[in-house]
């Protein structure tokens, strides 16, 4: 056993009833990702050798969502909530033939520190608690400390009025070596006042084999939990006051800092500015010196240094833009590369297309990239400039220094520095609308 070998249990089999949803709680979205992906990701700061995730109610639907958020973890179905070490129980056999440590982490819970969790992980004590005094212990679990030493956990509904007053609670955070956590689940019961296999139950099980138990401490607010909606909406309220002062300090200029929503993994370099009401959903780097204008709702999406993105942008994933890249208002761009210096100033729709430097987009430009039933690329080549109001029907390519006239519908490709026109020649009747007019005004008995 090395001493960096740790595995994760992360428990999200509960149904979660609390939330009157029919999507299972660990899904709901916190910073735009599923409440699991959150306990996943501070787990994986401690670099796990494996991570089991245990599921029981929609099941299907979290084993999908956690394929997503993490590939290399494991799920393994709770058919039965039974309780915290059942949950566990079903976990252990997954991780036959590891001994190093082993965390258990909850997937409802998704403030933990990643220092509190090395803080845990590096403690020598047979098994170690994550702990933490409650300014409102409520029904959590009560801490029995005697000396140095954590004795056991009470539950909230089989503790006395004495161990109700203690206010050191259980977070749910555990950690013990394999081999240790294995031999103490097979032994829990269920003779309690929940009629549950209580996880909390391996600590007395420990003490009385003469093992160590001890409690490591954190801030309450790192171990807040999720059980409703309004729980939901503080947690995301908490989230987001973290995720900007957190881009502050790292040098983004926000102009209402609470106006501004992240999601759990956006990134943005120094000296990025972003303007007043812009959301980024997951998956959204942002160069330094970039600027987001107002209004601009951004995911799965790379802007480079230099570019400018909005007011009133929307950048879907796949959306690539290369640096001093423009793109102005009223402009979606989805699953596209966007090279060096394009501009794209005014209501325009870039899908499944690349366009090379410095070429020019035009207004109202469409690249008309799904006939129906499948989608099709649009490939501009560089310096080239599409007039106001093309319509790019895909599969079609435009060469490089090539252009195309307003209004065009083009469906067949343009060669390097050809000019394409799709459109009907203009015909001019000189007098005839003053002559319609006046027929019509005569029609109507106007005049
Ligand atoms: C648990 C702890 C309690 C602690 C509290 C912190 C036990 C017995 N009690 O109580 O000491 O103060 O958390 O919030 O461990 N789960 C499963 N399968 C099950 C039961 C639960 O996967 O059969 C999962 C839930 O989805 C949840 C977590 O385990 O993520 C905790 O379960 P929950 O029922 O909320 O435990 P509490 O009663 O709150
Ligand atoms: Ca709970």
């Amino acid at each position: 056993m090395t001493e960096s070998s740790v595995a994760l249990i992360v428990l999200a089999a509960g149904q979660g009833s609390r939330m009157q949803s029919d999507l299972p709680k660990v899904l709901h979205r916190l910073g735009g990702v599923p409440l699991v992906g959150h306990a996943l990701a501070a787990g994986r700061t401690l670099d796990p050798a494996q991570v089991v995730v245990v599921a029981g109610h929609g099941a299907p639907a979290v084993t999908k969502a956690v394929a997503r958020l993490d590939p290399d973890a494991r799920v393994v179905l709770q058919p039965e909530q039974l309780g915290t070490g059942h949950a566990v129980a079903q976990a252990l056999p997954l991780l036959e033939g590891f001994d190093g440590r082993v965390i258990v982490l909850y997937g409802d819970t998704p403030f933990i520190a990643a220092e509190t969790l090395a803080a845990l992980a590096a403690h020598p004590a047979d098994v170690v608690v994550l702990g933490f005094e409650a300014a409102d212990p409520g029904r959590y679990g009560r801490l029995v400390v005697k000396g140095d030493s954590l004795d056991r956990i009470v539950e909230y509904k089989d503790a006395d009025e004495a161990t109700r007053r203690i206010a050191l609670c259980n977070s749910g955070v555990m950690a013990a070596d394999a081999g240790l956590l294995r031999d103490l689940v097979g032994r829990l019961g269920n003779d309690n006042a929940a009629g549950e296999y209580y996880l909390t139950d391996v600590v007395a099980l420990a003490r009385a084999d003469g093992r160590s138990a001890a409690v490591v401490t954190c801030d309450e607010s790192e171990t807040l939990g999720i059980n409703t909606r309004a729980e939901l909406a503080a947690a995301e309220a908490a989230f987001q006051a973290r995720a900007r002062q957190a881009a502050m300090d790292d040098g983004v200029t926000l102009a209402d800092p609470a106006t501004v929503w992240f999601a759990q993994d956006t990134v943005i370099g120094r000296d990025a500015v972003v303007g007043q009401n812009v959301v980024f959903g997951p998956g959204v780097t942002v160069e330094s010196g970039a600027e987001i204008l107002p209004f601009c709702h951004l995911e799965g999406c790379h802007v480079s240094a230099g570019a400018t993105v909005g007011p009133f942008a929307r950048l879907r994933p796949g959306a690539e833009l290369g640096g001093d890249v423009h793109v102005g208002n009223f402009v979606e761009i989805k699953n596209s590369v966007l090279a060096e210096g394009v501009k794209v100033g005014h209501l325009t729709y870039l899908g499944d297309a690349t366009v090379g430097e410095r070429t020019n987009i035009g207004a109202g430009t469409v690249t008309c990239n799904y006939d129906g039933v499948g989608k099709h690329r649009t490939d501009i080549g560089a310096d080239a400039f599409i007039g106001s109001d093309t319509m790019l029907v895909a599969p079609v390519r435009v060469g490089a220094r090539a252009m195309t006239g307003s209004g065009s519908v083009i469906t067949a490709d343009v060669p390097d520095n050809a000019l394409a026109l799709g459109r009907a020649r203009q015909v001019t009747k000189p007098g005839l609308a003053a002559r319609l007019m006046q027929a019509l005004r005569v029609a109507k008995g106007k005049q």
